[in-house]
């Protein structure tokens, strides 16, 4: 591409900070926001992603200075949705069997990261800003003049082969698989695939902003650090050509044709701000006697739902650490839960499954669903040695949600879905001798 200028890849560090950051020199207004003009010929624009009235640590906005306004723009027309979906819907009847897919494959044709996108399930309702959906995206170019605003919820893009470069309003985030990046709703962007065919996972958090866990008695340190979330510095495309605009509003894609790319913010300041993560800096914490705790010691982000300590969804990792448990049984017990699980493998293995669930494959256990171990890996770690051990090669992540996921037909008619899924269990004889 011509035309684009753009800074190395710089970040700033901090999560929910208010940053300040300007690729032309004294863009910047100094002790106001909106001066009757603007340096540089710059147009003011406020980006407000919390009800003005929303409590200070919660309220998030940001100011831009930018070549011209977003409002620039002919009329969006509807087009087709392609994989995306969005709750409520009600394609068939959720199944309360455990559900397992294997990858899905990536394409031949062009395909970017909007048309790439296929929705896994959901739940809640985006028009009443509750729930998330979950999607996978198997994709192999870049969208180059294509851009993306999604007014339904924040995206959480989980990496899985390929880097991710995310060219937003704000900046570029250079995202590699064993990182994770959050753009926030309304944060127009577009997706670069530096390593051509490319594979992950997305939350569409329709509910209440990602935010980091509170720590009770861990105290001030551990989990993830906010020093380890970097936000972009500011680096605009002064571009003129055909563009398009996809503006995902109420479950559905409408789009728009620019002539000069929206990505042409000079300078800004605030804390509503894209952001990545890399999941290789999460201070794990578990037992150093018996049992092991529950997986929510594993919670990267969280988004609260409006019942206390209940999330509308938690981004959880089980990333690598020493197992030192004594006389436990040390992979995930087996187990019912009110919190439904959509887990993805990025890397290497998961602990409770000997085979089955592969990098870039899913399962998911809705509400109450019974899973666990698999009969394999009962009977290993049943009489394992139970001498400190590194799980080195994994990196599994988990969506967690207060509401069942409601699988697409999609999900549930693709040739990934895995039909022997339950055979895994069956193994698992009574041995019981009174
Ligand atoms: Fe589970």
């Amino acid at each position: 591409m011509d035309n684009v200028t753009i800074t190395d890849v710089e970040y700033q560090s901090g999560f929910g900070n208010r940053f300040a950051s300007e690729a032309v020199p004294n863009t910047l207004p100094q002790g106001q926001n909106s001066p009757q003009q603007v340096a540089h010929g710059l147009y003011a624009e406020s980006l407000s992603g919390t009800a003005f009235t929303a409590p200070r640590d919660e309220n998030r906005s940001t100011w831009f200075y930018r070549i011209r306004p977003s409002v620039v723009h002919p009329p969006f027309r509807q087009i087709d949705n392609g994989l995306w979906r969005t709750a409520p819907f009600n394609d068939l009847p959720p199944p309360p069997n455990q559900l397992r897919w294997d990858p899905l494959p990536l394409p031949e044709a062009p395909t970017d990261f909007v048309g790439g996108l296929a929705a896994m399930g959901a739940n809640g309702d985006a028009a009443g800003q509750t729930g998330i959906a979950i999607h996978i995206y198997a994709a192999n170019r870049s969208m180059d003049d294509r851009f993306l605003q999604n007014s339904d919820g924040e995206m959480l893009l989980v990496p899985q082969q390929g880097r991710l470069v995310l060219h937003t309003e704000l900046g570029i985030l250079d995202v590699a698989p064993g990182e994770i990046a959050v753009v926030p709703r309304g944060i127009k962007f577009r997706v670069d695939l530096p390593d051509g065919p490319s594979r992950g996972y997305v939350c569409e958090n329709y509910g209440q902003m990602l935010r980091l866990p509170e720590l009770g008695p861990i105290g001030a340190n551990g989990l993830a650090s906010p020093r380890d979330f970097l936000s972009p510095v500011a680096a605009f495309e002064d571009r003129t050509g055909t563009f398009e605009l996809v503006f995902k509003f109420q479950g559905n894609l409408w789009a728009t044709d620019l002539d000069r790319s929206p990505l042409d913010v000079v300078g800004w300041h605030g804390n509503y701000v894209p952001y990545k993560y890399d999941l290789a800096n999460f201070m794990v914490i578990n037992t150093v006697s018996f049992d092991h705790a529950d997986p929510s010691i594993f919670t990267v982000l969280t988004a609260p739902s409006g019942q206390p300590g209940t999330a509308n969804v938690d981004f959880v990792i089980f990333p690598p650490r020493w197992m030192v448990a004594e006389h436990t049984f040390r992979p995930p017990w087996f187990h019912r839960n009110f919190m439904s699980e959509f887990m993805g493998l990025i890397t290497g293995t998961y602990d409770a499954k000997a085979g089955g669930f592969s990098p870039g494959g899913a399962s998911l256990h809705n509400c109450m669903a019974a899973h666990g171990p698999d009969a394999a890996t009962f009977a290993a770690a049943s009489t394992a040695d139970l001498a400190p051990q590194k799980l080195g090669d994994t990196m599994a992540f988990m969506f967690e949600t207060q509401y069942a996921v409601r699988p697409t037909q999609f999900a549930l008619d693709c040739p990934q879905l895995q039909a022997d899924y339950y055979k895994c269990w069956q193994g698992l004889e009574a041995r019981f001798k009174p």
